[in-house]
């Protein structure tokens, strides 16, 4: 009898099977990603698909009614227990009996690619290295002596094609009496990790385990630490949070906490304990808001800088602090969380955590690449990742360049008198009318501009309590623009500019955004002091960009990508008219959101990128800032509102 013609959807794949291949082996035979906990067993559903009958005009086929084998008494019991959907079918029942049509739907793929907000970074393919494996191991037999993790490793092999399986002590001595419950079949969580590494039994479950593992990325930055809870499976964000880095109590900035370590003895190993205890109550914490078991978390991927990579792993950050800037090291690292003290999350959970590229270019810089790709970018594309520190990669497929640049935290509304975090009440949006000027605003928290009715009333469970670092760019670019202030930074005199706004403080100027003192608020207002600090900070960010474009010997760049957690939020526009990026065209400037976040998720639900990106990272040209005498030079000259002489064309 002649094979019959079959062809999945959405992946277009077709070919000829013998009549009576089951659908899941068919599958598998023409390369099609097609999931399976249970190996075919009709116990784990992931095998599920959806049938087309009727005519495919399109494929040039007839799909008859009786194409596909009937149910079978696995898929009878399978639906009568848990139920089938309609028109579904256990793909590894199923079987072929005649030309067919089989869609595979998302939910069915191993592979499949998580959807993501964000405009601009690449897609998410999922391809995590842990996973779940249901096997059926022999039992125990006085004429075969082996021991049961013995079999355990044959089932693997035979059931699974896993070879060199290890395990560790807890998981051997839970081993026996979990097989026994299980009647001799368990589900295994093994991790297969990079680099060939061998595969590791993470967790065992009596029988068929219904539940899912997790993963946490994490972003461990200076001042914040921000983790997503990952279902292994799909890609999908369960959860988010954040809390403070506590080391802020042994100084704001990193050189002060690199000061902190070399001027008290143990200072380092303090900081160490204050940061893996933040990092274990913000996993319970993730858990619990997403209502998983904590011990279902069995990857963690970590992106930070460098001086927070060696305080994460207990390395005396002291050679950080002086030329020439040495790394302990630099190569990507994997750990058992037990390793890391990370007790909140399964103990033989695996730690992964990003290359670094420099003594000042963090695994944070690494994962913004893997994120955004510039190594892979046609057109000439500059990321800046705008933090405490700027991280900074200038290239495209040819090569990439990086550096760091000492921006401060004015960008973060840090050192501005009315600065303050971007959380309800904060001004995130500023426009200044040129001719009155007059300034128009918005609060975080509130969709009504300062101008349009209802705004008081919007605000008034918030108030208004300050500037964020996006209301602050906003609100000096608009200011330079309304010729309050001059390009030299300066702002002028209220009978100079011709606005009441204008308020002498000492003997320099502020303007006034908005009183509030008959609410009983603060007054806020930009000062020239404010002003300083703008523009050190995007010198700073200025200076370390044009540098890496002196190095590539290029004057324009094609692309600017604005990353970082403020990065989302900075209008292009008013970037530009600060002079904190160079010339591009205003539409493609894009921002990225968090970008660095976003790469240890890559890194956490795709294997292979963990390997792409260590590649990468060895091909990333490091530049030193703080010996190049050229960044003094364009520091200086960036400090003119937008610049004492580089061009904007693309301003108009
Ligand atoms: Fe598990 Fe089909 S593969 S039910």
């Amino acid at each position: 009898e002649q094979d019959a013609l079959v062809i999945f959807t959405p992946s277009g794949k077709r070919g000829r099977v013998p009549r009576g291949t089951p659908v899941l082996t068919a599958a598998r035979q023409l390369g099609v990603d097609l999931d399976s906990v249970c190996g075919g067993r009709g116990i784990c559903s992931k095998c599920q698909v959806t049938p087309g009958y009727g005519e495919f005009p399109k494929h040039g086929v007839h799909v008859a009614a009786d194409a596909l084998s009937e149910w079978n008494q696995v898929e009878e019991r399978y639906d009568r227990v848990r139920g089938l959907a309609k028109g579904r079918r256990l793909g590894c029942q199923a079987r072929i009996m005649g030309d067919v049509v089989i869609d595979v739907p998302p939910e069915s793929q191993v592979h499949k690619q998580v959807v993501r907000k964000e405009a601009t970074a690449r897609a998410i393919v999922m391809d995590p290295a842990s996973r779940l494996y249901y096997v059926e191991v022999a039992e125990p037999d006085m004429h075969e002596p082996s021991g049961d993790f013995e079999r355990l490793k044959a089932a693997l092999k035979e059931q699974w094609q896993v070879a060199d399986v290890e395990a560790d002590l807890d998981i051997l001595r839970k081993l026996q009496p979990t097989l026994r419950k299980g009647e001799w079949k368990v589900t295994v969580a093994l991790n297969k990790g990079n680099h060939d590494a061998r595969a590791r039994v993470l967790e065992v479950w009596p029988g068929f385990f219904e539940g899912r593992l997790y993963g946490l990325a994490i972003d461990l930055g200076s001042t914040t630490i921000a983790a997503h809870l990952c279902d292994l499976r799909n890609g999908q964000v369960l959860a988010s949070a954040g809390v403070m880095n506590p080391q802020i109590r042994f100084g704001e900035d990193l050189m002060s906490r690199v000061s902190y370590a070399m001027m008290n003895p143990g200072g380092d190993v303090e900081m160490t304990r204050a940061v893996r205890g933040a990092i274990n109550d913000l996993a319970k914490e993730i858990a619990k808001d997403a209502g998983i078991d904590p011990q279902l978390i069995v990857e963690t991927t970590f992106v930070c800088n460098p001086v927070m990579h060696h305080l994460l792993l207990g390395i005396d950050p002291v050679e950080l602090g002086q030329a020439p800037f040495a790394l302990a090291v630099s190569e990507s690292l994997a750990f058992d969380a037990s390793e890391l003290e990370l007790s909140a999350i399964n103990s033989d959970a695996r730690v992964y955590i990003l290359p670094c590229i420099a003594g000042h270019v963090g695994a944070d810089c690494a994962a913004v690449a893997l994120a955004e790709e510039p190594h892979k970018s046609e057109d000439m594309v500059l990321i800046v990742d705008v933090g405490t520190n700027a991280e900074i990669l200038l290239g495209n497929k040819d090569k990439v360049l990086a550096c760091s640049s000492p921006t401060g935290p004015a960008f973060e509304g840090a050192q501005i008198s009315s600065g303050q975090r971007a959380a309800p009440g904060a001004i995130e949006r500023l426009q200044i009318d040129p001719e009155t000027k007059a300034p128009r605003f918005k609060v975080i928290g509130c969709d009504l501009w300062s101008d349009e009715a209802g705004f008081a009333e919007a605000t008034a469970a918030t108030g208004i309590t300050g500037i964020c670092g996006s209301g602050i760019i906003e609100a000096v670019a608009e200011m330079r623009a309304a010729g309050i202030v001059d390009p030299s930074g300066l702002i002028g005199s209220a009978e100079q500019v011709g606005s009441p706004r204008l308020v002498a403080e000492g003997r320099t100027h502020a303007y006034l955004i908005h009183d509030g003192a008959a609410e009983g608020g603060p007054r806020i207002t930009v000062t020239q002091g404010d002003i300083r600090a703008i523009q050190l900070a995007k010198s700073a960010l200025y200076a370390g960009a044009r540098l890496l474009m002196d190095e590539l010997g290029i004057d324009k760049v094609d692309r600017v990508v604005l990353a970082g957690a403020f990065g989302a939020h900075i209008s292009a526009k008013h970037a530009m008219i600060l002079g904190m990026i160079p010339d591009a065209p205003l539409e493609n400037v894009i921002s990225a959101g968090n970008a660095a976040g976003t790469g240890a998720r890559i890194a956490l639900c795709n294997v292979a990128a963990r390997e792409e990106i260590e590649a990468v990272v060895g091909r990333i040209h490091k530049v030193e800032t703080a010996i190049e005498p050229r960044f003094q030079e364009h520091f200086v000259n960036a400090n003119a509102l937008p610049h004492a002489v580089d061009a904007f064309p693309e301003l108009g």
